[in-house]
């Protein structure tokens, strides 16, 4: 894994925005995995930004989101497609019948949806790069802790704490789901590469399991400890209870000189 320490929850976002607009200029039809959440509001914002300014188009862009809501429809303000066309999509110039959501329509049945969603990916090509963020209880996508680490996109329900981190959202009158339609975990490890961003004191228990703990499904996240192209972007709060931070700042340093001299744009 390459871990990125960054000074602020902005300078992460500057960072990964950097990241996305590098992949989207060398390869313009880049299939993206998407993540929703309060973390990724602001590298949305910088990716649009560069849009704006003329220096990333996402023309030829595929992008397929982690999760969504079950029993939430997509016109429904609290959706995570609505979430995607408020903060990305509505302002950039990505074809919509290119941007894919886990969506289960009314009557639908969720199980075959799990497994249409398999087959976009593959037939996309696979996933490029997969942004991901990480709960407070280490799940990826809506891979909760004992989901199975070989799992596939498919219906899973919200620990009580994910409920709860997330009812901020809600107010006390709106119907708050319990249930996703995910990306399995396995889903997640075929993506070629793979970029985590976490800020904030909250998150650095998770971060530290994710990255310093034994692999259990118990921290989803950990799996990651087995992916070959993996980094990393946290703010100083979210690193604050890593252990090897020295390290990780060294390799850091190394990897920008590596990069200067080579081209070099990674450590694994
Ligand atoms: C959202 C998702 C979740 C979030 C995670 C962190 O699509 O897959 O795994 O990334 O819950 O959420 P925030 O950023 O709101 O703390």
């Amino acid at each position: 894994m390459e871990i990125i320490i960054l000074k602020d929850a902005d300078s992460v976002a500057a960072f990964g925005g950097e990241l996305v607009a590098g992949l989207l200029r060398v390869s313009p039809a880049t299939v993206l995995g998407l993540a929703s959440g309060g973390t990724q509001l602001a590298l949305y914002h910088k990716l649009v930004a560069k849009h704006r300014a003329g220096e990333i188009s996402f023309r030829q862009v595929t992008t397929f989101n982690l999760d969504e809501y079950l029993g939430v429809t997509p016109a429904n303000p609290q959706s995570y497609r609505a979430y995607m066309q408020r903060v990305l999509f509505d302002h950039v110039d990505i074809d919509p019948r290119r941007t894919f959501l886990p969506e289960c329509a009314e009557g639908q049945n969720p199980l075959l949806v799990g497994r249409l969603y398999e087959k976009k990916i593959s037939a996309a090509g696979g996933i490029d790069l997969q942004i991901l963020g990480i709960g407070v209880n280490g799940h990826i996508g809506f891979n909760e802790p004992s989901s199975s680490l070989n799992s596939r996109t498919r219906v899973k329900t919200l620990t009580r704490q994910t409920v709860a981190d997330n009812s901020r959202l809600f107010s006390a009158s709106e119907f708050q789901p319990r249930l996703a339609l995910t990306m399995g975990i396995a889903t997640i490890m075929d993506a070629r590469r793979i970029l985590l961003l976490a800020t904030g004191e909250k998150k650095a228990e998770a971060v530290a399991k994710m990255i310093e703990g034994p692999l259990t499904a118990m921290c989803p996240a950990s799996i990651l400890q087995m992916h070959q192209r993996v980094t990393v972007l946290l703010d100083e709060a979210a690193a604050g209870q890593l252990k090897n931070r020295d390290y990780y700042d060294w390799t850091h340093l190394q990897s920008q000189s590596l990069q200067e001299r080579f081209g070099l744009d990674h450590e694994a």
